[in-house]
């Protein structure tokens, strides 16, 4: 009975199917589709992988149109990162591997694979022939079940064919050559909008392009929302009108927050470091500037950069016999025939200096004719004008090192700095330097004192150095090794900056760590990961490289080294030298970051935990922050969250530079995360711009990380310093000429966050008139206690054209009359000037408060001051 039950209900089901469609709902999409796999030659090959589909082979759609898939990530921006002649092959695993030409002369083939086409595993660029290219790579699989990679090279005129054996894409055979007759040669041409392109073509599931469709779709909403900027505001918002809001603050909710929430990064980069915030104020002291430096670009960037010869009969040459230290092989030969001609620096762009300050002389000097020798030093303007002068005597006919003092009889912006030797006959000279005596807590080789104080007035909690792309270099030679950047100046080893200028390391470890300990941040030194810059150039494509591993044992050591130096009693090796460089106290390092945005690959993986590991097990007590990558989403990102979780790594440094409109809508980035995993350093972001909008957006973002300051435990807004002139990245936030420090409005806001940060945050909720989302992700609030203070700190931001009139209430806060500190930004969203306005008001458990459009206000509520008298409108009666 049962079984005949069942048969019918089957048959009936059937029927019911055949006949109304009933059960499968009825589709009109195809079962399957041709989808083509190509990249244009548009931006020189740079715009990456695109698909296409057709039901005919015929008539074809972009996806797009050519939106991109896959980005290649091989080498320096600019020159590299080309996707030529992709070839997408699916094995029979169901996965897409994909490879491609990366230019046209190197020897290397680049290799992605991917299970769904959207995301992609780490690329690799496997070298697979050392002095010819590797054209229209192309996959094949055998009947063994290995692949054969073919290539085509050009070299020497010829056109050959070569190929390689893998079973795994990760290990290749030694490069055979091959027939060019074998060759698949299975790349087709397509006609998409009028164009040919050459790619591949599969036969495809329709829900495979259905997923694609769905991500490009995707993609271009989230463009749409990363487009909103103040001119589309105005449209946007065209009928609004004054808001009502209701922030109701609820102090039973609470929770501990990080209380190293906002702290700054220091990058060498826009002349940040020398001609910036280090106080020297002469340019190539040490004359080891090197055409290589900006790798032959500029003939004048040599030894002699920054120096010239005043009046007749003298010469000025560069020598390297017997120099003072091996780091710094090059000095002056001065030639006098006549005594009144000397050696000049022009300084970063001229010298500043001011009536009455005092400037120290230094300078390595050697009188190879045996003569002492009396040295006129002299600070003159452009026409001759003489701001102040003194004299050395030198009597020394192997290196010395010698000093003198002298005091500035004007102000002047165009000082130069001449060295004019007394006596005839040739004198050597190295490291001369010219410091104002009024440095940043006045140490010697110290830091510029305007500068250092705007960076101090940010209260940070911490500074992260030396960087940014600084830490790991352009390439394994240029990674920033700390020991080369500690010890006397005439020992440390300059180097080329990544950002095409030149680095005297005189700001070096041991001045970054005595910041942090006059700024009170603690130190955030970034330790490169054993692989250099992903946007390397030297060497090929830089990052595939990573140290030898032969090698790694003494980075490893050199890490651990870092710590000693740091924290290490005065008995240890390196707690000695730190002594001896003038700081017995240990500095109290806690946070180490290994990596900087690193391309995540296996290279990276094995170098980052044997670094990892070690410092774990020597320094538990020392927190390690890994990296993920340069975005918030992508391949690094994934893979580098997926290393960090596998390690258990305590903290991962996040970096993104965004529009506005991505901070604007991206609020809730970190209320998904997962408070299990390793916490966030948010270590590099910025809104691309330096208007209101901009501050406001990183304000606004900024509320959403106090929310989430149990997973965000510290950010810093990159990059921080640039020299007006020489910037290399846009935007900053602090700019700088020779005499003037010009915060941007960014500043304000990162300043009004160091100085209002707590360690306790208040749960609050807006509730606005307008429910429209788009009005109310414009409006934020954040209400933090500082312990240390008692304080409570109500953030405010409202990034409408509109006013928005709150109601603030105070739930389960003793906030009876109680006198705050007001401080608002506000102004027109292009403006640039703006500054914090800040005034005394009254508050009570519940007060009325206007949030002007497009502001910031930070009300700090102390809960030991109650006004005497109630100012009228602020309190609710
Ligand atoms: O902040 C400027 C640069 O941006 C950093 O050096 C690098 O880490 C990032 O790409």
């Amino acid at each position: 009975m049962k079984r005949t039950f069942l048969l019918l209900s089957l048959i009936a089901v059937l029927i019911g199917q055949a006949t109304f469609g009933a059960v499968t709902p009825v589709s009109n999409q195809p079962d399957s589709v041709y989808l083509f796999s190509y990249a244009t030659a548009k931006n020189s090959n740079t715009n990456g992988l695109h698909f296409a589909w057709s039901t005919n082979l015929e008539n074809w759609t972009s996806i797009g149109p050519e939106m991109r898939f896959l980005f290649c990530d091989y080498g320096r921006w600019g020159v590299e990162k080309r996707m030529i002649t992709p070839y997408l092959f699916r094995a029979p695993d169901g996965m897409w591997h994909c490879v491609w030409s990366l230019n046209e002369h190197t020897g290397t083939f680049a290799h992605a694979a991917s299970k769904d086409l959207i995301y992609w595993q780490p690329q690799t660029y496997p070298i697979v022939a050392k002095d010819k290219n590797c054209l229209e790579p192309e996959i094949s699989r055998n009947p063994d079940g290995k692949y054969t990679i073919s290539w085509i090279s050009t070299a020497n005129g010829s056109k050959k064919a070569f190929c390689v054996l893998t079973s795994d894409f990760k290990n290749y055979t030694p490069a055979k050559e091959k027939s060019l007759t074998e060759r698949l040669n299975q790349r087709k041409n397509v006609i998409i909008s009028g164009n040919t392109e050459t790619g591949t073509v599969h036969k495809v599931a329709w829900e495979l392009v259905e997923s694609l469709l769905n991500k490009q779709k995707l993609n271009a909403s989230r463009d749409q929302q990363g487009s909103e900027n103040a001119k589309t505001d105005s449209v946007r918002f065209a009928s609004l009108k004054t808001l009502d809001a209701t922030i109701t603050v609820d102090n039973s909710k609470t929770k501990k927050i990080s209380d190293m929430l906002v702290g700054v990064f220091f990058e060498d980069i826009n002349y940040a470091a020398d001609g910036g915030l280090y106080a020297e104020l002469l340019q190539n002291r040490d004359f080891e500037y090197a055409l290589s430096d900006k790798e032959g670009r500029d003939k004048t960037w040599n030894s002699n950069k920054g120096w010239h010869l005043n009046g007749v009969g003298s010469t000025f040459s560069i020598d390297s016999v017997s120099p003072i230290h091996p780091n710094n092989p090059h000095y002056a030969v001065l030639k006098t025939t006549e005594v009144g001609s000397g050696l000049v620096n022009e300084g970063f762009d001229g010298i500043a200096v001011k009536s009455g300050e005092k400037y120290d002389f230094t300078a390595f000097v050697r009188n190879p004719d045996k003569k002492s020798r009396k040295l006129l030093i002299r600070l003159i303007g452009k026409n001759g004008e003489n701001y102040g002068e003194t004299t050395v005597s030198t009597s020394s006919s192997g290196w010395k090192k010698y000093q003198a003092s002298l005091i500035a009889q004007q102000t002047a912006t165009d000082a130069q700095l001449e060295i004019v030797p007394q006596t005839a006959g040739t004198v050597h000279l190295d490291v001369i330097s010219l410091f104002p005596q009024n440095t940043f807590k006045g140490h010697k080789n110290g830091l510029r004192a305007d500068l250092a104080q705007t960076i101090a007035d940010i209260h940070p909690r911490f500074m992260r150095f030396p960087g940014g792309c600084v830490s790991h270099g352009d390439g394994l030679g240029n990674i920033y090794r700390w020991k080369n950047t500690v010890g006397s100046l005439e020992s440390r080893k300059p180097q080329k900056n990544l950002w095409g200028y030149h680095q005297t390391a005189g700001l070096g470890y041991f001045e970054y760590f005595q910041f942090c300990e006059d700024v009170g941040a603690a130190p955030l030194p970034v330790i490169a990961a054993g692989v250099p810059c992903q946007n390397s150039a030297t060497g090929g494509a830089g990052q595939q490289g990573g140290i030898p591993m032969c090698d790694m044992d003494n980075y490893v050591q050199d890490v651990l080294d870092l710590i000693e130096w740091a924290n290490g009693d005065v008995k240890t090796k390196w707690g000695k030298i730190r002594a001896e460089g003038g700081h017995p106290q240990p500095f109290n390092l806690k946070y180490v970051g290994i990596g900087n945005e690193d391309l995540i690959n296996a290279v990276f993986e094995e170098r980052f935990t044997m670094i990892y590991k070690a410092v774990k097990e020597k320094h538990p007590e020392i927190t390690v922050i890994g990296t993920v990558g340069p975005s918030f989403e992508g391949t690094d990102y994934v893979e580098g969250w997926k290393i960090a979780t596998k390690l258990g790594v305590p903290m991962v440094d996040e970096h993104y530079y965004q529009s506005p409109g991505w901070f604007i809508n991206n609020q809730d980035f970190y209320d998904k995360y997962d408070r299990t995993k390793p916490k966030v350093y948010l270590g590099e972001y910025a809104s691309w711009g330096s208007t209101i909008y901009n501050a406001l957006a990183e304000a606004l973002y900024l509320t959403a990380c106090e929310r989430n300051g149990d997973v965000v435990s510290m950010t810093s807004y990159a990059p921080m310093l640039a020299r007006e002139g020489h910037t290399q990245w846009n935007p900053d936030l602090i700019y700088f000429n020779n005499t003037e420090v010009k915060p941007t409005v960014n500043y304000s806001v990162q300043q009004l966050y160091g100085q209002n940060s707590g360690d306790t945050y208040l749960a609050s909720d807006v509730k606005l008139s307008d429910k429209n989302e788009s009005v109310g992700k414009r409006v934020s609030a954040s209400v933090v206690r500082d312990s240390k203070s008692n304080d409570l700190i109500v953030k405010l931001v409202n990034m409408l054209p509109v006013a928005v009139k709150a109601n603030v209430i105070l739930n389960g806060v003793d906030a009876i009359r109680l006198q705050a500190t007001r401080t608002v930004l506000t102004g027109l969203p292009a403006g640039k000037n703006a500054r914090p306005v800040t005034d005394q008001i009254a508050v009570s458990g519940e007060f009325p408060y206007r949030m002007p459009p497009y502001s910031f206000t930070v009300i700090r509520i102390n809960p030991e001051k109650r006004p005497a008298e109630p100012k009228s409108g602020l309190l609710k009666k």
